[in-house]
This record gives structure tokens, sequence and C-alpha cells, in this order.
């Protein structure tokens, strides 16, 4: 039997768009809150004896979505579902997967108990902060790598001379991944972060004169590194246009502003939490990481593969409320 697509209220679109990949109708979920603000769910499927993949990237606010997750596992589970598994295109809480100074807590092993305590037994995440981080799980993770969809979208700025470049050293696995799908050099500008939302720079290391750079990286969140190695390029003479690529488009704060003061030719990102608008001088382009995730799903739960042509059936899913 085919699994249940529930969706929290982080995405509900992504959802939708991972059933209609799927060929399944979305699974119906009440997702709302009491007068109070606590979150309210309630299942309107009957999910006894099925396979659940529950639909929440950790966008903000990250911690009512997470919350809503856990809840939504522990309501499947006491309704009598076979099992449940969490797709977690977005996961928050990655960047503090390692202790520096030892006064800091293991947020990433923090956020993986309480999900596996909420009874998920298997996550599938696009893109973690680090691969280390999975270390944090005791439950399977499906960790995807949107590199590939985000290498086909960057190909054609990829011109004969273009150099794939890591804004920091933590990005240069995902920037060799990249350049090695592209065929390209790799540079890394050396970085080190002042705060949450500043970091400076000191040089970038490789860059080849009149290359055209890609700059990788896994999430945007304020901007900052993003702002930071662009500079770094200028600073170092690079004069041709600037093409950034990034998984997670989390855009806090100013993010748009800033990105939009740096005369970027083009910024890929995919789907993996709700689009902000973007003002129309920023030349954005989302990729949707629907079929990657549904194909994860598809094999996960045994399904067969998609003969060609063959026609899907979900409806757009509203944003809040019950997620038809
Ligand atoms: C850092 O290690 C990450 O890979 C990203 O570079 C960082 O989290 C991006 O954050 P921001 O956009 O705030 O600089």
């Amino acid at each position: 039997m085919a699994p249940i697509i529930l969706s929290g209220s982080s995405h509900p679109r992504l959802a939708a768009a991972i059933a209609r990949e799927l060929g399944v109708a979305p699974g119906r979920c009440v997702v709302d809150r009491f007068p109070d603000g606590e979150s309210r769910i309630e299942l309107v499927e009957d999910v006894r004896g099925r396979v659940v993949y529950a639909v929440q990237s950790t966008s903000a606010p990250i911690g009512e979505h997470l919350l809503e997750l856990l809840l939504i596992s522990d309501a499947c589970h006491r309704a009598g579902c076979a099992s449940f598994a969490a797709v977690i295109p977005y996961l928050g809480y990655a960047r503090q997967d390692r202790r520096v100074t030892g006064r800091e807590p293991l947020s990433a092993r923090v956020i993986a108990s309480q999900v596996e305590s909420a009874g998920v037994e298997r996550v599938i995440t696009v893109d973690l902060h680090s691969a280390a981080s999975e270390g944090c799980w005791g439950i399977p993770i499906e960790h995807l790598s949107a590199v590939s969809l985000l290498a086909e979208h960057v190909r054609k700025a990829a011109g004969t001379h273009a150099i794939v470049v890591a804004p920091d050293l933590g990005a240069m696995k995902r920037a060799e991944k990249l350049a090695a799908q592209l065929g390209l050099p790799v540079a890394v500008v050396r970085k080190n972060r002042v705060d949450g939302a500043e970091v400076v720079t000191s040089g970038v290391l490789g860059l080849e004169s009149g290359a055209a750079p890609i700059i990788v990286d896994d999430v945007i969140a304020t901007g900052g590194t993003i702002e930071a190695a662009a500079r770094a390029l200028r600073e170092s003479g690079c004069m041709q246009s600037i093409t950034v690529a990034a998984t997670h488009a989390v855009l806090a704060n100013d993010a748009i502003e800033r990105l939009g003061r740096l005369d970027l030719s083009r910024i890929v990102v995919t789907d993996s939490v709700p689009p902000r608008q973007p003002p129309p001088a920023l030349p954005t382009e989302s990729v949707s990481l629907a079929p990657l995730l549904a194909e994860k799903i598809r094999a996960c739960a045994g399904m067969p593969q998609p003969s060609r042509g063959e026609a899907s059936v979900s409806p757009e899913a509203p944003e809040r409320g019950e997620l038809a």
C-alpha cells in the first residue's frame, strides 16, 4: 500500500509536490493553534497500519515547527501507524554539532534525541551542515545532497573559464563535489566568524585570474558568508560575474537586501524552506527538491518506480489549517 504523506505547517506546498511526484493524494491533518498559541494537531486521515512520511522543514519559527513534527509523530503512533518517518528538507539546529569552546550545547544531538523520543523511526534530510552530525542520530538518516541539482542549474553559468568557490573551509567538500560535476577547479575563502551575522575574511586561496566564480554553500542565513566571500573575491581582483548556489535559502533578517547589494549575476537555491519573496532585482532561481525527496521515499517505502507518463493526482495544498 502507498505511504501516507502528511505535512506540518512549515512547507505544505513542498509536501503536496512530493505527494504529486509519488502519485498519491496528500494525507489530511489539522495543524493549527489553540487560542493561547499551543500547536493543535488532529489527524483526519486513518493511519492505522499505514506507513507515514511527514514533511516538515525546521524553518522559522523553528521551535514551533519542530514541536509540530513531534506531535504529528505521537498522533500517528497513538493512531496505530505501521511506521513513521520524518522528511526534514532543512534540518535546523545543525550548526552547533560540535563543541568549540567547551561551553556550548551539542544542539544537533539534543534535537536528534527529541525527534527519536517522539517515535520518528527514520529521517530523510538534505545537505546537513556537516555530514559528521549524522553521528548525533541513533535512527537511520537518509542524508541527500542537492549538489547535483544545483550543478544542473549552474552549468550554463559555468562557462569555459569558471571556478567553484568555497566561502569557508567547512564548505570545501561541497565545493569539490560541485567542481567535480562541472569539471572546474576550486578556490576557498579564508573566513572567520565574528558573531551570528558577521564574518571576516583574509584572502582567497586558489583563485585563477579571469575565472567567473560560483560560490557554493549549504545555507544562506543572514547572507554574511556570501557577502564576505563576494567582497573577498572583488578585493582579490576578480572582475567577473559571480553566481551563488546554495541548498537552503533561509534568508534571515536583511539577507535579501544584503545579497541585493552584491551585484550577483545569479542565485540558485532549492525550495527546502518556503520561499521569501525576493525583490525583482535579485536574480534568484529556485530548484524543487520534490523529485529527489519523492525518489528517496519511493525507495524507502518499497514503491515501484513510476512508468513513463504516469498520471499524478494531488491538488495544491492550502498553507494552513487542514492540509488537504
Ligand atoms: C557555515 O559554516 C555555514 O556553512 C554557512 O556558511 C553559514 O551558516 C551561512 O550563514 P550566514 O548566511 O548567516 O553567513
